[in-house]
């Protein structure tokens, strides 16, 4: 039934689990036009609007002209221990989580308008984007906040007291750190006192940058301006400081694959935070350390399908002890509408930096490998004081020869394999796409589960029991789909946008928020008192965060319940479907 080509990928698995895959694709698959699509998990529990109303909610400055008119505008959040900071236009809000457990009011807020609104009309452009649209809010220190704005296509940037949202210090210029305008996609964090952003960086969006600044004693660097090899159209999704390195995950065209017109890939790319740019000759005040591989989130079948656009991404956090991110994923825009979930190990990312770059050796031919004696020395992406750099201070000493070749391929030959080679949630048959992630790594009355939460374009988040077992990939379950988005929170205007912009867990309190462009809303992690005292039901739940008492009921396991071990045999434990139902082998 099954061709040797789809059997392949599995051949490392042992036999009888070969067996159980196969038939379990029985009915894990279904055709689809050119490729098996496994098919879509039935939530255990819906949770609707009727229960997700009574959820609270936060809209921004109801008694504000603007805010009437156009929304909140969410940008960002930004969690500090028990702070929340809220991030949209002209406002920075900050909710004490602990004060505002039921309730989501803030008790600070920041009024940061543009001034120069006459000048930003004049240049004709929508007058909506007259205003001032913060798009980074990152920690700078222990107690500062770090805060830059669209402010009417002038971007700027000031610090502010985290403890009371008061200004510190001068206002600095945003451009490279900040987009121009509120559409645009940026990044941005500290790391050892450098702040690195990935935006545009000009008023027309016409060039894309990787940028490290404001540093102390550091040059300041970017990527090489309108060079496609290094960054082509790109959407910028995440940063991650992790060892010697800065991470930036994002989208963007793929340079290497023209066949089919501008297909967009997701890469991850890194660069080394003691880079020092290059010599006076090849690449100074350029990074010589940029290197970017592809992400590969794919079904194998018949034939394979890629989920290309990576949508949302975890900090770094372990899968299967070991350090991994997970990401969301969606197919091509002009495809059949389907989102993934796959999760990449950091030490895969890394063997992908360590192998080989890849060329095009005439503009019209295709990509391939560069031979290994065609790469020089010391190895181009390595950071000084390391591994094969070892001998170099500053990387304005490294040979010309070798800059020139990281100038011309900051390309890696090989795509990241995701974890176990097979995304852990898929979503085909739905018409929106999955948007945003969230990953407890540590939920259940052990500690050893893993629950994504994964917010929707059409406002519903869906919890996921993971299995990232190397032996079960087939094993997670979808506990509930909440419809979240409440039109008579979030409407503006009659008008309303149900993406999930971004979420944030906050375990202490048992909540997951949601943003919307127009609201926040707090959603409790589950809702285990609905199953009463029936202990079938709140067994069947699945839910890690559900726990039966030797009392008779079904409650929620929020912190500060107290676990006794004895009770161990009434905690759901996953049973992992189908392989286990099936039992085909006896
Ligand atoms: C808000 O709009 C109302 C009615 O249009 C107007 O009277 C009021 O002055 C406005 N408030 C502000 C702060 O602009
Ligand atoms: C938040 O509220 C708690 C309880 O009211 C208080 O102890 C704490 O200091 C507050 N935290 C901040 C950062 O304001
Ligand atoms: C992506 O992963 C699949 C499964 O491991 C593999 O067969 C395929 O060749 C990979 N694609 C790329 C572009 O590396
Ligand atoms: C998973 O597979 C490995 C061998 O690949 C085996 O040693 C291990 O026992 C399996 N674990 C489970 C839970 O089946």
């Amino acid at each position: 039934m099954a061709s040797t080509s789809w059997l392949s990928p599995w051949r490392q698995l042992p036999l009888l689990l070969l067996l159980l895959l196969v038939l379990a694709s029985c009915f894990l698959f279904e055709p689809a036009s050119s490729t098996h699509f496994p098919r879509d998990l039935e939530p255990i529990s819906v949770v609707d609007s009727e229960q997700s109303d009574q959820f609270p909610g936060f809209q921004g400055l109801l008694q504000d002209n603007d805010t009437l008119r156009l929304g909140l505008d969410f940008q960002r959040l930004l969690r500090i221990n028990h702070m929340l900071y809220i991030a949209a236009r002209d406002h920075v809000f900050a909710v004490n989580l602990t004060t505002a457990s039921e309730e989501l009011v803030p008790q600070l807020k920041l009024t940061w308008p543009s001034e120069d609104v006459s000048k930003c009309t004049v240049r004709g452009k929508n007058s909506d984007e007259c205003y001032n649209y913060v798009k980074v809010l990152v920690a700078r220190d222990d107690e500062t906040l770090f805060a830059c704005g669209t402010n009417a296509f002038n971007p700027t940037c000031r610090n502010y007291k985290m403890a009371s949202l008061e200004q510190v210090g001068e206002e600095v210029v945003g451009q490279a750190r900040c987009p121009f305008e509120s559409g645009q996609s940026n990044v941005g964090l500290f790391a050892g006192g450098d702040f690195y952003s990935a935006t545009m960086t000009d008023f027309l969006a016409s060039d894309a940058v990787i940028y490290r600044s404001l540093g102390d004693g550091r040059p300041v660097l970017r990527t090489v301006k309108y060079d496609s090899k290094w960054l082509r159209e790109p959407h910028f999704l995440h940063a991650i400081d992790y060892g010697n390195y800065v991470y930036f995950f994002l989208s963007e065209i793929a340079v290497e694959y023209t066949t089919l017109g501008k297909v967009v890939f997701s890469r991850v790319a890194r660069v080394c935070k003691n880079d020092n740019g290059g010599s006076p000759r090849v690449l100074e005040r350029y990074w010589t350390s940029f290197l970017k591989a592809r992400l590969n989130c794919s079904v194998p079948g018949d034939s394979f399908f890629y989920f290309d656009i990576l949508q949302s991404l975890t900090n770094v956090l372990q899968i299967n002890q070991r350090p991994a991110v997970v990401g969301v994923f969606t197919t091509q825009d002009n495809s059949i509408p389907g989102s993934a979930v796959c999760a990449f190990y950091m030490d895969d990312i890394e063997s992908v930096f360590n192998g080989k770059f890849k060329e095009q050796r005439t503009s019209d031919s295709s990509w391939t490998p560069v031979p290994e004696e065609q790469v020089p020395r010391p190895r181009p992406g390595a950071c000084t004081g390391d591994g094969p750099a070892a001998d170099y201070k500053s990387s304005v000493q490294f040979p010309d020869e070798m800059l020139m070749f990281i100038k011309s391929y900051p390309l890696m030959d090989e795509a990241v394999p995701s974890v176990n080679h097979w995304p852990c949630f898929t979503r085909t048959s739905s018409r929106s796409k999955l948007s945003k992630i969230v990953v407890d790594v540590s939920a259940g009355p052990h500690k050893d589960r893993t629950v994504m939460f994964l917010g929707s374009d059409d406002g519903r988040v869906l919890k996921v029991l993971a299995s990232t077992h190397p032996n079960d990939s087939f094993g997670s379950k979808l506990l509930e789909e909440i419809r979240v988005y409440n039109p008579s929170k979030c409407n503006v205007q009659g008008q309303e946008d149900r993406r999930v912009l971004a979420l944030e867990l906050d375990k202490e309190r048992h909540a997951l928020l949601v943003a919307f462009s127009s609201c926040l809303i707090r959603v409790p992690l589950s809702r285990c008192s609905q199953h009463g005292a029936c202990r079938r039901s709140c067994l069947a739940s699945r839910d890690p965060y559900c726990i039966w008492l030797r009392t008779g009921s079904c409650a929620d396991m929020a912190p500060g319940f107290k676990y006794v071990s004895p009770l161990s045999s009434c905690v759901p434990q996953p049973l992992f479907f189908p392989l286990s139902l099936s039992q085909p082998h006896s």
